[in-house]
């Protein structure tokens, strides 16, 4: 008998609630949101609340998908999808590394009960330190490598060629372009391989307004957190659900995406099995991340590359000296 993906959201913060409701009504598969009870309200459910809130736009808005609201890991057993986007979000001023020591045992816990109730999903993490908090769930779950992935990539792409989209005057969707390494400051944009419709982007606009727009992409998440006081949610969420999408109807979509890597581009070459989580493009279908697509650098991005890469490398050594077990 055939069934409908069941994918879990870890969270039912702003990211967790934005991603059940886009999942919902795209018919991705029936949603479990779960969350842990408020110690200072023991009489609230926020789960139970945004399920059955969401559960009726249904009508409204035609969908088909069944929302559970949880405090109970049992209930995400048989999970195809699990999202965690457990963890503090930024507060203004501060960086997403900040969030590492608090962070980093939630997703920690989380994923233990990742591991215990729903063994055989496939795991998107979104909590930061983005690329340190997969290395984490990774090293908890014991998960292969292909099932353990993290959301920045798709989110960083969106708001570069939206800032793109906006400089040119064209629309969002004539716009190809990627955006690789790690979730910080200094991901790496990919302006040479940008594109619209195939036309270079250099050949388009001047060197200082796309770098203008390099930065703000790369500053994105930032200033999103400096005008409404938390981390953005609307279009992190829908990086997630471009993921899950891909996965659950198994489309083999190329999207950059914190995945496993060793010798891919240079992260932790002839490491067997001690490699690093880095945004890289990647082929997502029902197996997961069912393979990287690398190509070769030039000498100033692979420059930029190997910042962002000792970056996440740092970041993953903080999360070792805190539980060297995860070394
Ligand atoms: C951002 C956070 C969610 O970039 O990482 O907005």
């Amino acid at each position: 008998m055939l069934k409908r993906a069941k994918i879990s959201v870890i969270g039912a913060g702003n990211i967790g609630g934005e991603c059940a409701r886009s999942l919902a009504m795209k018919e991705l598969g029936d949603v479990v949101l779960l969350d842990i009870p408020n110690k200072d309200k023991p009489e609230l459910h926020m789960p139970k609340g945004k399920a059955l809130d969401l559960a009726c736009c249904g009508p409204i808005e035609n969908f088909d998908a069944n929302l559970t609201g949880t405090f109970d890991y049992k209930d995400i057993a048989g999970s195809d999808v699990v999202v965690i986007t457990a963890g503090l979000p930024r507060k203004p001023g501060m960086s997403r590394d900040d969030l590492i020591s608090v962070n980093t045992g939630i997703v920690k816990h989380v994923a233990q009960n990742v591991k215990e109730y729903a063994p055989n999903a496939i795991v998107i993490v979104v909590s930061n330190p983005l690329d340190a908090m997969v290395y984490v769930a990774w090293k908890v779950t014991g998960f292969p490598a292909h099932r353990v992935m993290g959301q920045a990539g798709a989110l960083d792409v969106a708001r570069y060629k939206t800032f793109l989209a906006w400089e040119l005057g064209v629309s969002v969707e004539d716009i190809q372009g990627l955006l690789l390494g790690g979730h910080g400051d200094d991901m790496v944009p990919l302006p040479k391989r940008t594109s619209v419709n195939g036309i270079p982007i250099s050949d388009l606009l001047s060197e200082d307004r796309i770098n203008a727009c390099v930065e703000r992409a790369k500053g994105g998440g930032g200033e999103v957190v400096k005008l409404m006081g938390t981390s953005a949610w609307y279009a992190p969420s829908a990086g997630v659900v471009e993921m899950v999408e891909a996965i659950v109807r198994d489309k083999k979509r190329v999207i950059a995406s914190a995945a496993y890597c060793e010798d891919e581009y240079g992260v932790a070459p002839g490491a067997k099995g001690k490699g690093y989580f880095v945004g890289v493009p990647a082929v997502l279908g029902g197996k997961g991340i069912e393979k990287i697509i690398s190509f070769k650098m030039d000498a100033t991005e692979q420059k930029y590359m190997n910042e962002s890469i000792s970056h996440v490398k740092d970041l993953v050594g903080v999360v070792q000296k805190m539980f060297p077990e995860m070394a």
